[in-house]
């Protein structure tokens, strides 16, 4: 991380996070020099309008609603983080129209489903769960019977994005043969090979498992149709969506005993809260691992997304980079010595970019560097001028009436 001098004294700028943010993410912003103030749960919507009257950078985890109204609320709010995956409770169009880019982590616990998927491969060819299920209830079953060794097996990976190859490797090393299919083209790692269609993967692999989002085309991807086609004896995991599957064709595959056994971490339905209760197709039915869509959460992945969300933030606070931004232009722009940085945000109307240009030109001063991104709202422009000028760039290019926030870095 960068430690330029900025145009703002680092201990000014108000830092808050709710929800007990792993400490890794506080630390970052102290190494560098801020302050944070820390809170350990989530806030509701009218206190957190009060609360958010002042701050810079809020961070947040799941719980917290970022409304409209606490948008408007925010009166001195630079950049909003979701120290976790999703970005649900955020009202990301309204964030973005007033300038406010959103982070998060999508891929910090990448490396935590793959494990999960593992150990899960491994527990299905033993029947492990279901044998520990058994013990519970009092019941001993010693016995070799439907138990396998997965070195030699092959796995079907359905998705080879950033989980599916660590899936990939992570199972070579147990001995297993690994192929995969994905609807863009991708480089396989290890010796992994590819499979023309998804039909192809179905129907020779031992283990089938899913690693891909949720859009129209996964909808319902694996039915009664995929399920047929899949060897009989292999087993299906999904630890990427619930829509992903339908579980009440699943639920009468194993019972008819054409799939061995199946790992499932996520559901179409999902409690809320730990308070709820679950309910799914797929309970009590033998040799069937279920998991609370834990896949992604461990201390390592929480760890990691307070370093990745922190390092977006202060990327962005100190050099105006929204790369990874959810609801904003991608801007990236490298520093060059001895000139100073000038952000704008704008409404995106035709024409904005030649206005700001004549107007720096008018008053003499040289761009060295300039980047513009826009989507549908909003333009984000980094501009890096000359000497001594910036203040009166900052202030002519305030006085435009599609102007949203303007800021002068260094
Ligand atoms: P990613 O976006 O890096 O990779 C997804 C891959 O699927 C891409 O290569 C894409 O081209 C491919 N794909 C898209 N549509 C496809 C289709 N119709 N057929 C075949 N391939 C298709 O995503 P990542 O990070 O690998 O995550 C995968 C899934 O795992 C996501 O749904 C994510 O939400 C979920 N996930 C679940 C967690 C849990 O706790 N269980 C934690 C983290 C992620």
């Amino acid at each position: 991380m960068s430690t330029q001098k900025t145009s703002f004294p680092r201990e000014k700028i108000k830092i808050l996070f709710l929800e007990g943010i792993h400490p890794s993410a506080a630390k970052a912003f102290e190494d560098a020099g801020y302050k944070v103030e820390l809170v350990a749960h989530a806030l509701g919507e009218e206190e957190l309008c009060e609360r958010i009257k002042g701050v810079h950078l809020l961070g947040i985890r799941s719980k917290t609603q970022v409304t409209k109204k606490v948008l408007a609320s925010a009166d001195s709010l630079l950049s909003l983080g979701c120290f976790c995956i999703g970005t649900n409770q955020v009202a990301l169009e309204a964030a973005c129209q007033s300038g406010v880019p959103v982070f998060n982590a999508p891929f910090s616990n990448t490396r935590s489903v793959a494990e999960l998927t593992l150990a899960e491969i491994v527990m299905l060819a033993r029947r492990a769960a279901h044998r520990s299920q058994l013990l519970h209830d009092g019941k001993w079953d010693k016995s070799a019977s439907h138990s396998y060794e997965v070195r030699g097996k092959v796995v079907g990976i359905i998705g080879y994005g950033h989980i599916g190859p660590q899936v990939g490797l992570l199972a070579e090393a147990f001995g297993m043969k690994v192929q995969y299919f994905d609807i863009a083209r991708k480089l396989p790692l290890g010796n992994a090979s590819v499979c023309g269609s998804l039909s192809e993967l179905l129907s020779t692999s031992d283990f089938v498992t899913l690693h891909v989002p949720e859009t129209p085309a996964t909808k319902g991807m694996i039915a009664k149709d995929e399920l047929r086609k899949m060897k009989r004896g292999s087993y299906l995991l999904n630890l990427s969506r619930g829509t992903v599957v339908d579980l009440g064709a699943l639920r009468e595959s194993l019972e008819s005993g054409h799939i061995s056994g199946a790992a499932v971490d996520v559901f179409p339905k999902e409690p809320k809260s730990n308070d709820e209760p679950f309910d799914s197709e797929l309970r009590g039915v033998p040799n069937v691992i279920l998991t609370p869509h834990v896949g992604g959460s461990t201390q390592e992945a929480q760890k990691n997304i307070g370093k990745e969300v922190s390092e977006a933030l202060l990327c962005f606070t100190e050099m105006g980079v929204t790369t990874g931004a959810v609801n904003f232009p991608q801007v990236a722009l490298p520093h060059i010595e001895d000139t100073h940085r000038v952000l704008n945000i704008h409404r995106n109307v035709p024409g904005v970019l030649s206005s700001i240009n004549s107007l720096v030109a008018e008053m003499g001063a040289n761009i060295q560097a300039q980047y513009l991104g826009t989507n549908k709202d909003v333009g984000y422009l980094i501009m890096d001028v000359g000497p001594n000028l910036s203040a009166e760039v900052k202030e002519q290019i305030e006085a435009l009436d599609v102007n949203i926030k303007t800021r002068v870095l260094f």
